[in-house]
């Protein structure tokens, strides 16, 4: 059924959107780094193809085959019309992040790494965009630079710059820290690393879904994300590729499907992306995927984002002002995520405590290792908001909290 745009930017009615809502009407979910939930309009899609459509793609010439081959291909074009990617045909599909960033590191960044050379990340990343690239480091002989961060939980641009010289492969830099909310100046990340004419990879996993990204503005090299964090299904990711790399990247896998021709003495492959696609793709992956998208579209984006940065300021300001809790970094730009302890109480027990009040939130060092370390935090709780959060949800959070504080002390 149609929506219309006012009534799908109603927080009431995004709720509405996500059947996981009605079936647990009492759930407050504040797990959404981790993943959000589906709209019923990209179930429905999984489950139309499923009903209607299933076939495997390219080799086919029946109608079916063709069908889905032509459903992918046009998946492609979605994505890279989201974010304004110069061409189709600068899409890879992945497994996600995760998988981008591997492939990033050994299929292109490895071609190039001599001993002597460096890597320039962040403290602020994932283990996703941590340990591809000090793995790389390892066996090239490589350095891996760390960009710290200041302490509020910014990064420190002053040391950016000191930290690229002509020796960088490449500079990898998440766009919003899972852990912090940290919003990253990535245009002046890029900007800084062009000028020594070094290469970027955004890691964009938690920011794809609402905050707009212009690849064609941005002029990053590399760019990747996770469908299950954009309102879509697991098992399906994004890999963006400038075209100016396309020519560099290798297979990443070897198999069917990314090949021009195999004879027993040599084997042509496919030019990017199709030479990273090897084996039969995740098509429902992909095309709930590219229904995500179309939700996410049907969003004011930018109504929406202001209103999860007001809620997740009062969220903020309220467990601040709950004794002995502390707040872990107070980013000057931040998202939709507040990492934070509670004196003598174990994270552990704090998320077991919530989810008792069904209150979902994530306990833990939310793969950011050396960040935590460097805050001096064995683990954090971590509540992260999305589009259907709303008043209450926060009301609840805040008040389980206290309750909690109250009971333990
Ligand atoms: C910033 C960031 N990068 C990378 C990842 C890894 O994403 P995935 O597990 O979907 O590969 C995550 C997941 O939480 C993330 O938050």
């Amino acid at each position: 059924m149609e929506q219309s745009k006012e009534l799908l930017n109603d927080p009431v009615n995004i709720k509405q959107q996500f059947p996981i809502f009605s079936k647990f009407p009492e759930l407050v979910y504040l797990d959404n780094a981790a993943t959000t939930q589906r709209p019923q309009q990209v179930i429905d899609r999984i489950n139309d193809f499923h009903q209607r459509e299933n076939a495997s793609i390219r080799r086919g010439v029946y109608q079916l085959s063709a069908r889905a081959t032509q459903e992918f291909e046009a998946a492609r074009s979605t994505v890279a019309n989201f974010f304004k990617a110069p061409q189709d045909d600068s899409i890879a599909f992945t497994q996600g992040t995760t998988e981008s960033v591997n492939i990033v590191s050994r299929s292109i960044i490895s071609n190039k790494l001599k001993s002597g050379d460096n890597v320039v990340v962040s403290l602020l990343e994932h283990h996703a965009n941590f340990i591809p690239w000090q793995m790389l480091c390892q066996v090239t002989g490589s350095e891996l630079r760390v960009v710290p961060i200041t302490k509020s939980g910014d990064l420190d641009l002053n040391k950016l710059d000191s930290l690229i010289d002509s020796r960088t492969a490449v500079v990898a830099i998440v766009h919003i820290s899972n852990t912090l909310g940290t919003i990253n100046p990535i245009k002046e990340v890029i900007q800084a690393a062009h000028l020594k004419e070094v290469p970027v990879l955004i890691d964009a996993a938690q920011s794809a879904a609402l905050y707009p990204i212009d690849l064609t503005e941005l002029d990053c090299d590399f760019l990747v994300c996770s469908a299950h964090k954009m309102f879509g299904p697991f098992g399906v990711g994004v890999l963006y590729v400038h075209p100016r790399h396309h020519r560099q990247v290798k297979p990443y896998n070897y198999g069917g499907g990314i090949i021009r021709s195999v004879k027993v003495e040599r084997t042509e492959f496919l030019p990017y992306p199709y030479l990273l696609e090897a084996g039969t793709p995740n098509v429902t992956g992909v095309i709930g995927l590219s229904e995500a998208i179309r939700f996410i579209e049907t969003l004011d984006r930018e109504n929406l984002v202001k209103h999860l940065h007001k809620l997740t300021h009062i969220v903020r300001r309220e467990l601040a002002d709950i004794d002995g809790l502390s707040l872990v970094a107070n980013p000057t730009l931040n998202s939709s995520i507040v990492s934070f302890s509670l004196a003598g109480i174990h994270p552990h027990d704090i998320a077991s405590f919530l989810n008792e009040d069904t209150i979902a939130v994530r306990a833990g060092q939310h793969c950011t290792q050396p960040l935590l370390d460097y805050l001096g935090f064995s683990a954090t709780v971590r509540a992260s908001l999305s589009i259907y959060n709303n008043l209450q949800d926060v009301d609840k959070l805040v008040g389980s909290t206290r309750e909690m504080k109250d009971f333990w002390t």
